[in-house]
C-alpha cells in the first residue's frame, strides 16, 4: 500500500515569523478573518500580537473566544454560528491545540454542514468540502495541530474526547513564531512539551511508521530532549527549538498515527479535565515499557535521541530501559507528578478503561492492547 503524506501548503518559521501574515493574507485575496483564540490568552495580549498586525494593515477581523481548553461541541456550534454571521472568508487560528482544534472544526462545518452535530466526524469523516481556509498560529509547543489533521473535542455529555481525523482540515499556511509561546508559564511549558515529545515517540513506534515518519520523529526527539528542559526557564533558544521540534514532530504523527498514551490521556482529559500534556507525560514512561518488547531496535534510536551515553554497548534490554529511563527522567526534571495518584479515582476507571480502548489512536499502537492491558496501566499509576 502507498503512503499518504499530507502537510501545509505553507510554513514560516523563528522569531517574527508573524510579520508575514498580512502578506499573505492580501496574496489570498482573503477579505475578513474570522480569529479562533482562547479567553485567557486574549486577554494577556497573546493573540493582540497577531490583531496588532492586522489592525496595522487595514485588515478586518473579529473575535471567536468562546473556548475552553479541552474545547466542546458546544464551542465548535457556536463558532460556527459566530462564523456565518460574521461575513468572514477564513479563518485565523491562534493558541494551543484547543484554538486550533475548535477553528478546523468550524471551519469544515461551515463548508459541509451536514456534519452539524459535530459528533459524526468521529474518526475518518466523509467530508466533500475542504475546511474554510486557516492560517493557524500556535502559542503552545505543542500539539502540532497546525500542522496536523486532526482535531480532538470533548462530549461534556458522553463524558469522552474523540478524535476527528481529515486532511480537509488542515491548515493552508502555519506560523510557527517561538514569540507567541514566550509568555507560556513553566508548568504550561512542560505539559505541552512533553505532549509534542509523546507525539515524536509514540509516532515513531507506531505500526504505520515508515521512513520519511522516521525522520520526522526521531528529529523531534533529538530537539525536543535537548531542549524543553530550557525552554521551561523560558530560555529563547530553547523556545525557538521546541517550537520547530513539536511540529517537525505534527509532520510525522498526523500521517501515520499514535498509540495508547493519546487513547489514555484523552479518557482522563474527559473525565477530569487534566491537561492533555500532563496526562500523557505521566502515562509516557509506563506504556513505553509496556510497548518496548514490540519495538525492534528502535528504542535504540530512542535513547540515542534522548542524549543517552554509551547505547551502542547497551544489550537490547539495557538500551529499552535507558530509553525509558531518559524519558521518565526528562518529565521528572520538568516537575511532571510521576503518577495519577491525584487525578484518576478507581471509581472511574471502567469507563476510562472502555474510553481509552475504544479511543481512534488505540489502533496505532505497536501492541494490541486489551482492555485488561489497558486496566493494568492505569493502575499500575493510581
Ligand atoms: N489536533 C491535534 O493534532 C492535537 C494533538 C494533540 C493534542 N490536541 C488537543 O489540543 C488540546 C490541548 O492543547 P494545548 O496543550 O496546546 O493547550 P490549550 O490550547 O488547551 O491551552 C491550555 C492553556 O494554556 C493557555 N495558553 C496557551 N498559549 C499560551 C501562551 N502563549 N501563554 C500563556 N498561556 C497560554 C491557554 O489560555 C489555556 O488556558 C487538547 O484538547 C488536546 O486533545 C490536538
Ligand atoms: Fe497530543
Amino acid at each position: 500500500m502507498a503512503n499518504c503524506v499530507t502537510l501545509n501548503q505553507t510554513s514560516y518559521h523563528g522569531a517574527g515569523a508573524i510579520q508575514n501574515i498580512p502578506a499573505e493574507v492580501k496574496a489570498h485575496g482573503f477579505q475578513k478573518a474570522f480569529v479562533c483564540s482562547g479567553p485567557n490568552i486574549l486577554k494577556h495580549g497573546v493573540t493582540a500580537k497577531v490583531t496588532d498586525l492586522l489592525d496595522e494593515a487595514g485588515l478586518a477581523y473579529e473575535i471567536f473566544s468562546d473556548i475552553k481548553a479541552n474545547p466542546t461541541i458546544e464551542n465548535v456550534q457556536n463558532g460556527v454560528e459566530a462564523f456565518k454571521a460574521s461575513g468572514a472568508d477564513y479563518i485565523i487560528a491562534i493558541g494551543g491545540g484547543s484554538p486550533m482544534d475548535t477553528a478546523k472544526a468550524i471551519g469544515i462545518i461551515v463548508n459541509n454542514p451536514e456534519f452539524a452535530d459535530v459528533r459524526s466526524l468521529e474518526g475518518v469523516a466523509p467530508t466533500t468540502k475542504p475546511s474554510v481556509p486557516i492560517i493557524a498560529v500556535p502559542t503552545t509547543a505543542g500539539t502540532a495541530a497546525e500542522v496536523t489533521i486532526n482535531y480532538v473535542i470533548k462530549d461534556d455529555e458522553k463524558q469522552r474526547k474523540f478524535v476527528c481525523v481529515d486532511t480537509k482540515d488542515i491548515p493552508i499556511i502555519a506560523i510557527v513564531d517561538p514569540d507567541m509561546m514566550s509568555g507560556m508559564p513553566y508548568g504550561l511549558t512542560a505539559a505541552t512539551g512533553m505532549d509534542a515529545l509523546t507525539h515524536a515517540i509514540e509516532g515513531y513506534i507506531t505500526k504505520a511508521a515508515w521512513e520519511m515518519t522516521d525522520m520526522f520523529h526521531i528529529k523531534a526527539i533529538e530537539i525536543i530532549a535537548r531542549s524543553l528542559r530550557a525552554a521551561c526557564e523560558n530560555d529563547p533558544k530553547a523556545r525557538e527549538d521546541m517550537a520547530l521540534g513539536q511540529y517537525i514532530a505534527g509532520q510525522g504523527f498526523s500521517n501515520v498515527g499514535l498509540g495508547i498514551v493519546h487513547s489514555m490521556a484523552h479518557a482522563l482529559g474527559a473525565v477530569y479535565d487534566t491537561p492533555h500534556g500532563v496526562a500523557n507525560a505521566i502515562l509516557l514512561p509506563t506504556v513505553m515499557a509496556y510497548n518496548a518488547d514490540a519495538t525492534g531496535t528502535k528504542y535504540k534510536d530512542i535513547a540515542i535521541a534522548m542524549g543517552v551515553e554509551g547505547v551502542e554497548n547497551m544489550s537490547q534490554e539495557e538500551y529499552r530501559k535507558a530509553a525509558v529511563d531518559a524519558v521518565a527522567q526528562l518529565a521528572r526534571d520538568v516537575k511532571i507528578p510521576e503518577n495519577l495518584k491525584e487525578i484518576a479515582k478507581e471509581e472511574d476507571l471502567d469507563f476510562l478503561v472502555d474510553s481509552a480502548f475504544n479511543d481512534a489512536c488505540a489502533p496505532g499502537n505497536p501492541k494490541d492492547a486489551s482492555k485488561e492491558d489497558i486496566r493494568a496501566l492505569y493502575l499500575s499509576l493510581m
